[in-house]
C-alpha cells in the first residue's frame, strides 16, 4: 500500500516504525517534510523517499496521511487544491490532528470527502498508543479497514460513533497521558516527602502504576471492586482515600476532563474558523 506523510515529525516516526513492525513496505512510503534534517534521519531510519514539499510523486499514493500540527494544515493542504489539484482523486485522507474538524478539511480540500479522522494518544511513540476513529460517511469499508490497520500499528483502535465525541477521545484519552504522569509526579513527590530518594521514588511510583493499571486491564472485574479489595476498613489506604475525597480530587478530575473537552470544541472552533 503507497502510503505519504504530510509532515516527518513525532506522530509520523511512531507510524512508521509501527507500520513497518506490523509488515508494511517502507518502500512504498514516503514523507513531505520541510526540514532537511528531518528528511535526512527518516530516510536513514527508515529508507523512505523524503521530499520537501508535494510533488506529484508524492501524491502518488493510496493513503496521505495528514501529520502535521493541527495550526499548520491548511497552509499544508495547498498545494492540494492548487497546482496538484488533479492528483487528489481517491486517495483516503487519515488526519491525526487534534482537534480539527473533518469539515474544515474537506472544505481547505475543496470539499473532499474520503477522510478519517485519527486521535492517537503519546503511547503511540511506544506502540502502546490508543486510537480514536471517525469517519467521514463516504468512506466505506474498506477505507475503514485501511485505516484501522494504520492505526492498530501503534496501538488500539476505537472507532467513534459521532465526530462530536472525537473532543471527547481528545480530553480522555488523548490528554490522558499527561494527567497519568500528573498523578505519577505527585507520587514521586510523595514519596521523597516520606524520606525516599529520587530513584527509589521513582520506581515506586511507576511501578505500582504499571502494575495496578495491568491488573485494572485484566478487565475481570470493575475497578471500583479492585480499589475496594486494598482498602480495609481502618487501615492505611482507607486514611488515604479518605483524605483525597475531603480534598474534593474525584470531582476536580470531572471537572478537568471536563475542561480538556470545552477546549477542544474551542480549538476546533478557532481553527475551522476560515
Ligand atoms: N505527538 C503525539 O503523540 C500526538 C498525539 C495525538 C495527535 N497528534 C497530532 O499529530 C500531528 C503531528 O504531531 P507531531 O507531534 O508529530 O508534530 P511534529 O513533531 O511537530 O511534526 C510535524 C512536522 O511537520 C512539519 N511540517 C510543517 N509544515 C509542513 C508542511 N506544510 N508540509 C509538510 N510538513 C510540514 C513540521 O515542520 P516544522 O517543525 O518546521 O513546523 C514538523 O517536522 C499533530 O496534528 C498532532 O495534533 C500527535
Amino acid at each position: 500500500m503507497k502510503i505519504t506523510f504530510l509532515g516527518g515529525g513525532n506522530m509520523a516516526n511512531a507510524l512508521i516504525g509501527g507500520m513497518r513492525k506490523q509488515g508494511f513496505s517502507v518502500a512504498a512510503m514516503q514523507v513531505v517534510e520541510p526540514i532537511e534534517e528531518t528528511r535526512e534521519k527518516l530516510t536513514e531510519k527508515f529508507g523512505v523517499r523524503c521530499c520537501a514539499a508535494v510533488d506529484a510523486a508524492a501524491l502518488n499514493c493510496e493513503v496521505l496521511i495528514l501529520a502535521v500540527k493541527p495550526q499548520q494544515i491548511k497552509a499544508a493542504l495547498e498545494p492540494l487544491t492548487g497546482q496538484f489539484r488533479d492528483h487528489l482523486a481517491n486517495q483516503l485522507v487519515l488526519s491525526v490532528a487534534a482537534g480539527l474538524r473533518l469539515g474544515d478539511i474537506s472544505r481547505w480540500l475543496g470539499d473532499y470527502q474520503q477522510l478519517v479522522r485519527c486521535m492517537p494518544n503519546t503511547p503511540a511513540l511506544i506502540g502502546a498508543g490508543l486510537t480514536g476513529l471517525f469517519a467521514a460517511p463516504a468512506v466505506g469499508r474498506e477505507g475503514r479497514n485501511t485505516a484501522e490497520k494504520i492505526m492498530s500499528a501503534v496501538g488500539m483502535t476505537l472507532w467513534i460513533e459521532s465526530e462530536e465525541k472525537m473532543d471527547a477521545v481528545t480530553a480522555v484519552s488523548g490528554s490522558g497521558p499527561a494527567y497519568v504522569f500528573y498523578f505519577i509526579e505527585a507520587l514521586e513527590q510523595a514519596a521523597q516527602a516520606l524520606g525516599f530518594d529520587v530513584a527509589t521514588s521513582r520506581t515506586l511510583a511507576i511501578e505500582t502504576f504499571v502494575g495496578a493499571a495491568k491488573l485494572a486491564e485484566q478487565g475481570h472485574v470493575p475497578v471500583s471492586v479492585l480499589r475496594e479489595r486494598v482498602t480495609s476498613k481502618g487501615g492505611t489506604t482507607e486514611a488515604a482515600l479518605n483524605s483525597f475525597n475531603a480534598s474534593g480530587i474525584n470531582a476536580a478530575i470531572l471537572k478537568g476532563v471536563q475542561a480538556a473537552a470545552t477546549r477542544g470544541r474551542e480549538l476546533g472552533d478557532e481553527m475551522g474558523k476560515d
